[in-house]
């Protein structure tokens, strides 16, 4: 994988980072690198039907539709993408559109958690990036993709970081030191946030950090296998990291695999749902799925308050 943690960090999850670095990152590279592991296979996505799911802002988006040429893209995500400002992200780092709008084989759509709103076998490629670790419920979703995937479909997922790697909190900008999630408890990583933050920012990272659904790697692939996919291809990011002594007890693929990209093709039916803890083999369980969607709409009610009351004021 080309993302090191560095780049990594300062570009794909720094919610404080310069949004020039934030717009390429994805724009460029992103795009650049699904573009590129596609094409390791021979895999062109020119004049076919691609869907990204947990598209966020959607620049990478943007830049696939215009690197990759396909038919039509498709962006879904929980919460709505907005298109205007997208595009005025896209104006700001000097992106030339035709039209000055967003391309016309461009399109989001607002999408349930485990609801994909696309007809059976509508699509010729899925791709999920950065996303597969804030999925409350990967299995199912990954049903859901797979329904919506024509039967010689391929699925692309980058998830970096894991939860247990390095920087697995995503709060890179308060805790460059990295472990912060074996270093600290809950309240002292909120409290070093708040010291130094926006509070709506710090709002939205300390409810993303505590909804992770803190996916390993293998539980990645067996998610993938209970949905009824192979894994085609695989590339797993290692780096070397200093391990704190509170992170000691972890497995070696916990702490040294930081992210992974992958192709995943279907492979016989789907195993039936059978209980909670197949459908859900990560840390969240029904219960937590419950927490974890009560804590969300807390958040985004006090992110809507905070959005209204301040002029002009979204990230
Ligand atoms: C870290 S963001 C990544 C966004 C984008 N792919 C990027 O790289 O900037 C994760 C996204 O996943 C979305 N998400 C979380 N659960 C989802 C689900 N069940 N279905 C679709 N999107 C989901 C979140 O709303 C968020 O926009």
């Amino acid at each position: 994988m080309s993302v090191d943690n560095e780049t990594a960090a300062s570009g794909h999850y720094s919610g404080t980072s310069d949004p020039t670095i934030w717009f390429r990152s994805h724009f460029d590279q992103a795009a650049g690198e699904i573009v590129e592991f596609f094409a390791g296979d021979g895999i062109s996505l020119k004049g076919s039907r691609v869907a990204d799911v947990g598209c966020g802002d959607g620049i990478t988006d943007l830049g696939l539709a215009q690197q990759a040429e396909p038919a039509r893209l498709v962006g879904f995500d929980i919460r709505p993408t907005d298109r205007e400002h997208l595009l005025e992200l896209a104006r700001q780092a000097g992106v030339e559109l035709p039209g000055d709008g967003l391309p016309a084989n461009l399109d989001f759509i607002t999408s349930g958690e485990v609801r994909l709103p696309a007809e059976d076998r509508s699509f010729d490629y899925v791709v999920s990036w950065s996303a597969f670790e804030h999925i409350l419920e990967p299995v199912p979703l990954l049903r859901e993709i797979r329904r919506i995937l024509t039967d010689e479909g391929v699925l692309f997922i980058q998830l970096w970081p894991f939860y247990h790697s390095m920087h697995g909190t995503h709060l890179v900008d308060w805790f460059p030191e990295g472990f912060a999630q074996y270093r600290h408890d809950d309240e002292h990583i909120l409290a070093t946030m708040q010291a130094d933050g926006d509070p709506a920012l710090v709002a939205e990272m300390f409810q993303a950090y505590q909804t992770l659904n803190r996916i390993t790697a293998d539980e990645l692939l067996a998610s993938l296998r209970q949905a009824g996919f192979r894994v085609a291809k695989l590339a797993l990011q290692t780096d070397a990291v200093h391990i704190p002594e509170q992170a000691s007890h972890l497995a070696a693929s916990q702490v040294g695999i930081s992210g992974i990209k992958l192709l995943a093709v279907k492979a016989g039916e789907p195993a039936p749902p059978v209980g909670a803890a197949a459908s859900t083999p990560v840390r969240a369980g029904r219960k937590g799925v419950r927490v974890a969607r009560r804590l969300l709409q807390r958040t985004d009610s006090a992110l809507a308050r905070l959005e209204t009351s301040r002029p002009g004021g979204s990230r």
